[in-house]
């Protein structure tokens, strides 16, 4: 049983309207990652990275998932063996889109995190600063989403799944940060076939086998029928 594991990143859920990173006019033109991303700003200054992430929350609230989400879950569904989705994102329209047991590596924009006790809870729409955690009551509730510096979630997971994968799909992440630009290079050392899907090439596109451009709605669907007529 061919077993498929795929990486994902904001450019799969740009056309459902959600801002990615590093494209024109993307979030880190429009905000300082030193100032919103890091636990050195969130101490510096909480309202402005608690109003990033309620601007981000409620914004990816009235997303819906697009032809892309949807076409990975019909091969999570289709497929005769195991699929995974590893996402880098912090929306939730891989679920949305009928995905199941998705792995958030950078957190979720659902989740709240104690920073004092470690206690995680579903986030409410807009956190405020010092909200209390419901388990400790400290005012130290943060957004449950992995800054830089922090520990992605779940990486001995994600590096199991690579070294038993038979095929590796990077979809709509420009490769820049790691280690989720490494993992083609641990798919590729177990045997994997590696093959990328992205608007432009990625800064990692060279280690790919197979480099597939334009815009996920159109390839995604079209990469999932093709390994569907494989069977
Ligand atoms: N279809 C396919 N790919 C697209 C589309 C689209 N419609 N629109 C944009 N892209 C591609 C871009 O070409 C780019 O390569 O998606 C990629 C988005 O790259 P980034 O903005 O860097 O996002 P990502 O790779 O997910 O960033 C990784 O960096 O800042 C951190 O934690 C943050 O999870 C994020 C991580």
């Amino acid at each position: 049983m061919e077993k498929i594991v795929i990486l994902t990143g904001a450019g799969i859920s740009a056309e459902s309207g959600l801002s990615t990173f590093r494209d024109e006019g993307g979030l880190w033109a429009q905000h300082r990652i030193e100032d919103v991303a890091t636990p050195e700003g969130f101490a510096r200054d909480p309202a402005l990275v608690q109003g990033f992430y309620n601007a981000r929350r409620v914004k990816a609230a009235k997303a819906q998932p697009n032809a892309a989400h949807e076409a990975l879950a019909r091969l999570q569904r289709d497929w005769s063996g195991e699929v995974v989705i590893v996402t880098q994102n912090v929306d939730s329209l891989h679920e949305d889109g009928g995905a199941d047991s998705v792995i958030h590596m950078h957190g979720a924009l659902s989740g709240a995190l104690c920073a004092a006790c470690g206690h995680r809870w579903t986030s409410p729409p807009e956190m405020a600063v010092g909200e209390r955690c419901p388990a400790c009551a400290a005012p130290s509730a943060r957004p449950d989403v992995v800054w830089f510096g922090e520990m992605p979630y779940h990486m001995n997971t994600i590096y199991d799944h690579l070294s038993e994968a038979s095929i590796f799909a990077a979809i709509g992440t420009s490769g820049q940060v790691y280690p989720a630009a490494a993992f083609v290079h641990e798919a590729s050392l177990s045997g994997a076939r590696t093959v990328e899907l992205n608007l432009d090439p990625s800064t990692g596109a060279s280690s790919f086998d197979q480099v597939i451009l334009g815009p996920a709605t159109e390839t995604v669907p079209r990469w999932v029928d093709g390994l569907l007529a494989q069977r």
